[in-house]
Formats: structure tokens, C-alpha cells, sequence
């Protein structure tokens, strides 16, 4: 049976810009470059993900495609079938973890479309505890997280061409045009002149080792990376296509996608007059209240929640394939027995994570609970760690000319010929000593 692959250019992008922009851009960039200080923060994340992120999603990118296999049959058959193969499954999963708990955002934000769609943040009273009364309760958030997570199955299971790319072609446009409809409104609102000036003036008395390393783990996160979600994805591209082109395409519509967040959220945050510092509640507290004393604030609500939830999915389907391509080609599962499987996994550690707020808050790991867990390690350890031997794996383990041949489509194209020399200083260098000096200084700082 031949590999199912991606129909088009155009799908391939839409579907890996999708798998990078997600819940990362618009509900975690905003609140991080809230805590760490605005402006000063973005020019450090705009260094990272240039300098750092680019090229480990081109090395990500070389092993998808050089292979055209899953994350685990790609270690193992470029190095040859030596221990690399355990870096492999490592990359499958470690983005399982994540989807369990990043099904449970997903669920939140298809309660908060539901809230938006029956008014309820208009008048006052009950929004301010609107978040915690849900995340605190038991059925509600559970439901929602099983909603989530039956869906980007639905859409894994149909496959590539005419799952995954179908539904980020339609979604990919429709998320962007109403993310920059936000922004414009929100741009229009008294007093939003404030917002921009956090976001645009630069106060780099803020920029210590703890926020270059969030800035990192943050960059790590929108890029999708250190997870197999880019190799995987990179295995169904055409050979044709230039790595080059399409890696920077990615990584600029990621950008792009987090600072028109940033617009759409700062302005109007500062026009009400509340806290731009409210941490990880800023999108699901702070926005309500925004949403319930603007005018029209219904409508941008369900608009928002709605992009919420369509960034959230298209990036959870990607988390989700990396593991099905392994188990339909490795152990030979049928997609859809695949698809039960692991479903089934990510909705128990997902409800563990969701109980966490409530029921189960009792259980505290480092004195967060199973939620804070799951995230801290997954986005700030394993990440790093995923990204540091991809990187290590490309820079070290291949070859030189295999790795050339593969990013310059076997020497035809010119442009990436004369880049190569310096993208593979980068990779073989740079990057892992940047990673490891920043990670370390975090822990330290
Ligand atoms: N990049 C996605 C986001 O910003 C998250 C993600 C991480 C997706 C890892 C796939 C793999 O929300």
C-alpha cells in the first residue's frame, strides 16, 4: 500500500503552519509576554526563533523527509538501526503527553464558545469566577475534553490528504482572517494606544536568564518542536519541495500569528483598564471580562473562542499523527485501530489532568498540581531535550552530504547551496550550545 502524503504546496504549508500555530500563540505567547516584561521579551523570542528554532525545524525537517517514514523508523534507518532509534520513540511520545493535556485546554475553549454563545459574559457578576468554577468542577471540563479529543481523532483518522490537510485548508484562512479582524477592532478602542506601547517599547531591564529561557521553551513550543510533529508531517511532503521555503513560510506565519494575538489581546486589555499580567488566565479570565464591557463584546467572543478552538485543533491533530504513523507502520495497526488506541491513552491522562483542578487537587507534584506537571515537563524539559538530540542527531550523526543533498534537493537548488554552510554551523554548534547554556541558566537564574 503506498504512503498517504500531502495533495499540494499549499496544503503541506497550511497544514505545518497549523501544527505550529495553536494554543502557543494565542493563549500562551500573549500571557508570557505579559509576565516577562512586553516588548523587550519579543525581540529576545524573534532572536530564538531565528536563530535557534529555524534551524532545528529544518533538521526536523531533513529526517521526515530524507526517511519518509514515522519519527521512530526515521531514527533508526538514518543511523543505520543504532540506539538514535530510542530518540525516536522518545519524539512519539512525549507529544502524547501533551495532547492529553492540551485536549483539556482544547475542551476549555469549546466551553468558553458555548459561554460566548448564550452571552454570558454580558453583566458582570459571576465572571470573575467563571474560570475556576469550571475548571473546578468535575463533569463539565471532562465532557468538553472528550468533545476535543473525539474530534482530532475524527480528523486523524480519515488520514493526511483528506483529513488533516482538508481541514487545515478551510481552517488556516478562516482562523486568520478573524484574528486579524480582532486585532483591527481592538486597535480601535479608547485607550488602546497603551496596549501597543507594551508590546512595542522595549524595556530590556526585564531580559534576565529566566526570561530567555521561557522565551526559548516558548519558541520550542510554537514551532512545534523537539516532538516528531515536524518530521512526521515533513515524511509527507513531496520531494520537490524546498525546505528552505517552507521551514521560514512556517516560522514567519507562527510569528505572525503571535504577534497579531498580542495585538488583538494588549490593546483591548489596557482599554478596560486590567491586568496584562493575570498569567496563564489572562485569555480565559481576563479576556471574559474585557469581552462582557466591549462594544459588540458578544460577537468578538465567539469569534475568539472560535479561533481558540481551530488553532488548538489544528495543532492537536499533528501531536496526534506523529504516534499513528508509528503504530500503522511499525506494528501494523489499521489507522482507525490506532486512532482507538491511543485516544483511549491521551483521554485517561487527560482526565487526570482535568480532575487535577478539582477533585484530584489534592495530588501535588513540586507544588503545582498534575495539570502544572505534565506541562512543565513536557514544554520546558522534554522539549528541550527532543529538540537538543534532533539537532545533535542532524549535526553529528549524519552525514554532511546526505544532510546537503537532501536540503538543496540533491544540489539543484542554488539559494540553499550557499545557505548550507551556514545553517550547518548553526546546527552543529550554535544551536546545541545555545540550548544547553540557556537551559542551564534558567534553571540557575
Ligand atoms: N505549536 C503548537 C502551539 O503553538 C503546540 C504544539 C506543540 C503542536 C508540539 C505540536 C507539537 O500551540
Amino acid at each position: 500500500m503506498s504512503r498517504d502524503s500531502f495533495g499540494s504546496r499549499f496544503g503541506a504549508l497550511v497544514a505545518m503552519a497549523g501544527s505550529a500555530v495553536g494554543l502557543g500563540n494565542l493563549w500562551r505567547f500573549p500571557y508570557l509576554v505579559g509576565e516577562n516584561g512586553g516588548a523587550a521579551f519579543i525581540i529576545v523570542y524573534i532572536i530564538l526563533s531565528f536563530l535557534i528554532c529555524l534551524p532545528i525545524f529544518i533538521s526536523e525537517f531533513v529526517i521526515g523527509r530524507r526517511s519518509q517514514k514515522n519519527a521512530y523508523a526515521a531514527f533508526r534507518d538514518l543511523s543505520g538501526g543504532s540506539g538514535w532509534r530510542w530518540v525516536g520513540l522518545f519524539t512519539i511520545i512525549v507529544p502524547l503527553v501533551v495532547l492529553s493535556y492540551y485536549s483539556v485546554i482544547g475542551g476549555w475553549s469549546i466551553d468558553y464558545l458555548l459561554k460566548s454563545c448564550t452571552f454570558s459574559f454580558t453583566g458582570a457578576s459571576g465572571v470573575n469566577t467563571m474560570f475556576t468554577d469550571l475548571v473546578t468542577s468535575t463533569w463539565a471540563p471532562l465532557l468538553a475534553h472528550t468533545g476535543f479529543l473525539l474530534v482530532t481523532t475524527l480528523i486523524v483518522v480519515v488520514g493526511i490528504k483528506d483529513g488533516i490537510e482538508k481541514f487545515s485548508k478551510v481552517m488556516m484562512p478562516l482562523l486568520f482572517f478573524i484574528v486579524i479582524g480582532i486585532a483591527i477592532y481592538s486597535l480601535t478602542l479608547e485607550g488602546a494606544q497603551k496596549g501597543i506601547e507594551y508590546l512595542f517599547n522595549p524595556d530590556f531591564s526585564k531580559i534576565n536568564a529566566k526570561a530567555c529561557a521561557a522565551a526559548l521553551g516558548q519558541a520550542f513550543f510554537s514551532l512545534s518542536l523537539g516532538f516528531g510533529t515536524i518530521m512526521t508531517y515533513a515524511s509527507y511532503v513531496d520531494k520537490k519541495e524546498n525546505i528552505m521555503f517552507q521551514s521560514t513560510a512556517t516560522a514567519v506565519s507562527d510569528l505572525m500569528f503571535a504577534m497579531i494575538a498580542g495585538v488583538a489581546i494588549m490593546p483591548a486589555v489596557f482599554a478596560f483598564g486590567l491586568n496584562p499580567q493575570s498569567g496563564p488566565g489572562l485569555v480565559f479570565e481576563t479576556l471574559p471580562l474585557v469581552f462582557g464591557q466591549m462594544p459588540a463584546g458578544s460577537l468578538v467572543a465567539i469569534l475568539f473562542f472560535l479561533a481558540l478552538l481551530v488553532a488548538a485543533l489544528t495543532s492537536s491533530i499533528s501531536m496526534l499523527e506523529v504516534a499513528v504513523a508509528y503504530l500503522v507502520e511499525e506494528k501494523k495497526f489499521s489507522r482507525i485501530a490506532a486512532c482507538i488506541v491511543l485516544f483511549i491513552i491521551c483521554w485517561v491522562i487527560g482526565a487526570v489532568c482535568s480532575l487535577s483542578f478539582g477533585p484530584l487537587s489534592h495530588i501535588e507534584i513540586d507544588g503545582g498540581n498534575l495539570f502544572d506537571f505534565f506541562d512543565n515537563l513536557s514544554s520546558n524539559i522534554l522539549m528541550t531535550l527532543g529538540s537538543l538530540l534532533t539537532v545533535l542527531f542532524v549535526g553529528w550523526r549524519l552525514k554532511k552530504t546526505d544532510v546537503y543533498d537532501e536540503f538543496t534537493n540533491g544540489g539543484t537548488l542554488s539559494r540553499n547551496a550557499k545557505l548550507f554552510g551556514v545553517l550547518w554551523f548553526l546546527i552543529r554548534f550554535v544551536c546545541p550550545l545555545a540550548i544547553i547554556a540557556i537551559f542551564v541558566s534558567g534553571l540557575i537564574g
